[in-house]
């Protein structure tokens, strides 16, 4: 667990294949990424965070020709959707970038041709099944009665092709000790057990190029003359990988290519063995620093069960966010479960986190507490008298820095769930310091010095929930400095110390931070 900031952090999500529209798997990477941004950020840390789309698919190529289109004019339509998508999950990311991008295949070329320059590409010959309508290869057991399923008018050929192959088994003793160097590479621990058995049952050279597919970054054209190699295509993976360098120009020797390595790629756990074996390969092969830390998160279940278009039971992020909202959207799979572990996907669970801890615990204390500054106290921020503080006002205020200290190393470590456990805890507190304080009464007695106090203390409560809740709910994070009548801090979460609040500051109208649900019976 690293609770101590760096000055600058790059992360990257996997970048999602387009062949269909959006599901919340890829959501819910791009929450967990934008959470750690957004936290980084208000850490005062330079951060940039990258995402986007992996297009040169075989499924990709297949699905335009289906459809009658140029794969690029396919692309360029269903990369909208997942900008789209992002825009309302709310990611701010710094560069959406597609494969197909002109700088992302120039880096891809440079990669290749470093890798070649030290001698970890070799010519091999890839045997197999071919159809030429789908230009892909297939294993026996893929045939119907020796054709092609999707193609059963024609022959398959028996192809043998000339590929590129990388040397990925020169690594193994290297990537070994990458893991027992740098444990943190892989989290959680259970991914990394499962890279070690992997690195134990021994490396396989891999095929990294096509020379049936048209639809990919060609490879360098001198390499394929140099080894008498007919014109090739990248293989998708490693040409999809490539693009967390094309992200920061590492060739560039820019301003951002200082940002390499990666702090870290938060990915799925089915695509573990590209990111924490071929990939740092690759990185090595090419003398290029690997990355601090791939994260890999758990799969989303839906209502218990492996989602499927088949089972009708695929979760449409979108719908969701329609339907709750984005900030409601993120809360339910952050708080849900750790990032390391696999979660269920549940309405009743959703719509009892919106209600209990959103609107009820949150919302609730946000209005009732500023509609009580508006009533009781014209609605000027409170001065504190520090002299005459009860135990109960003492402990609240001990709690609020406890809770900071605690958040911020959960945080750090991808305890989101944890991280709003510790925060939901204060805020609970809060509302039970207004049910035992009962400021309506206080309001009543000549002396005012316990009412402001009591409000004081609560809206300092309140700011400090909105710098806890800002990577998490952003656009009611937002809304609570709003009604607060303070600016949105900057850099909130490198320090924290009370008060924060300026005496007779206005507070805005309270206006509910999550409306009540009007769901279909
Ligand atoms: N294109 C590759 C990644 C290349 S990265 C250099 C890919 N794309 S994907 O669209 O299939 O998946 C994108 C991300 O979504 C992956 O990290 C994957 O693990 C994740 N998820 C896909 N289904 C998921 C769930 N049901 N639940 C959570 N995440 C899941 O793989």
């Amino acid at each position: 667990m690293n609770s101590q900031p760096t000055k600058r952090f790059y992360l990257t999500t996997a970048i999602d294949y387009i062949n269909s529209r959006p599901h919340i798997g890829q959501a819910y990477e791009k929450v967990l990424a934008d959470t750690m941004a957004r936290f980084q950020r208000a850490l005062g840390v330079r951060t940039r965070f990258l995402t986007g789309t992996d297009e040169h698919s075989i499924n990709i190529f297949r699905k335009a020709r289906e459809q009658g289109l140029e794969p690029k004019v396919f692309c360029d339509q269903m990369a909208k959707h997942f900008q789209e998508m992002c825009t309302q999950i709310g990611v701010t990311h710094d560069r959406f970038i597609r494969t197909t991008d002109a700088d992302h295949v120039e880096t891809v070329q440079e990669l290749i041709r470093r890798i070649h320059k030290n001698g970890y590409l070799t010519t091999g010959t890839y045997e197999g099944w071919y159809c030429p309508s789908c230009e892909a290869f297939y294993a026996e057991e893929d045939l119907a009665d020796g054709k092609c399923k999707i193609h059963d008018s024609i022959e398959v050929e028996w192809i043998k092709e000339k590929n590129f192959f990388f040397k990925l088994s020169a690594f193994q003793q290297k990537l070994e000790q990458l893991l027992r160097e740098q444990p943190a590479f892989v989290e959680p621990e259970i991914r990394r057990n499962e890279v070690l058995g992997k690195l134990r049952s021994g490396l396989q050279d891999i095929s990294v190029s096509r020379s049936s597919l048209e639809w990919g970054v060609p490879f360098p054209p001198e390499i394929c003359a140099e080894h008498q190699v007919d014109r090739q295509v990248v293989y998708v993976w490693f040409d999809a990988l490539i693009n967390y360098a094309t992200g920061v120009d590492v060739f560039k020797g820019n301003d951002l290519s200082d940002l390499w390595p990666a702090d870290v790629h938060i990915i799925g756990k089915d695509i573990i063995f590209f990111h924490c074996i071929i990939w740092p390969a690759m990185l090595m092969a090419a003398d290029l620093p690997v990355p601090k830390q791939v994260f890999a998160h758990g799969f989303w279940l839906s209502e218990g069960k492996k989602m499927s278009k088949t089972a009708g039971n695929v979760v449409d992020p979108i719908e969701i966010i329609e339907q709750y909202g984005s900030d409601a959207f993120r809360f339910y799979l952050l708080s849900e479960c750790y990032p390391g572990n696999d979660g269920n996907f549940s309405r009743t669970a959703l719509n009892s986190r919106y209600t209990d801890l959103l609107a009820n615990d949150l919302g609730n204390l946000l209005q009732r507490t500023i509609s009580m500054v508006a009533k009781y106290l014209d609605c000027k921020t409170p001065a504190l008298n520090s002299k005459v503080l009860t135990t109960q006002d003492q402990s609240l205020i001990a709690l609020f820095s406890k809770t900071f200290d605690a958040y911020i190393p959960q945080m750090h470590s991808f305890y989101f769930n944890e991280a709003i456990r510790t925060a939901w805890t204060m805020i609970k507190q809060l509302n039970k310091y207004i049910a035992d304080r009962q400021p309506w009464a206080l309001a009543k007695a000549e002396d005012k010095t316990e009412l402001h106090n009591v409000l004081r203390i609560t809206l300092e409560g309140i700011y400090l929930s909105g710098v806890l809740t800002l990577p998490i709910l952003p656009e009611a994070a937002s809304r609570i400095f709003e009604q607060l009548g303070v600016s949105l801090p900057n850099n909130p979460l490198i320090a924290y110390q009370f008060p924060r609040l300026l005496e007779g500051h206005v507070v805005q109208k309270a206006e509910p931070l999550f409306p009540k649900l009007e769901l279909d019976a």
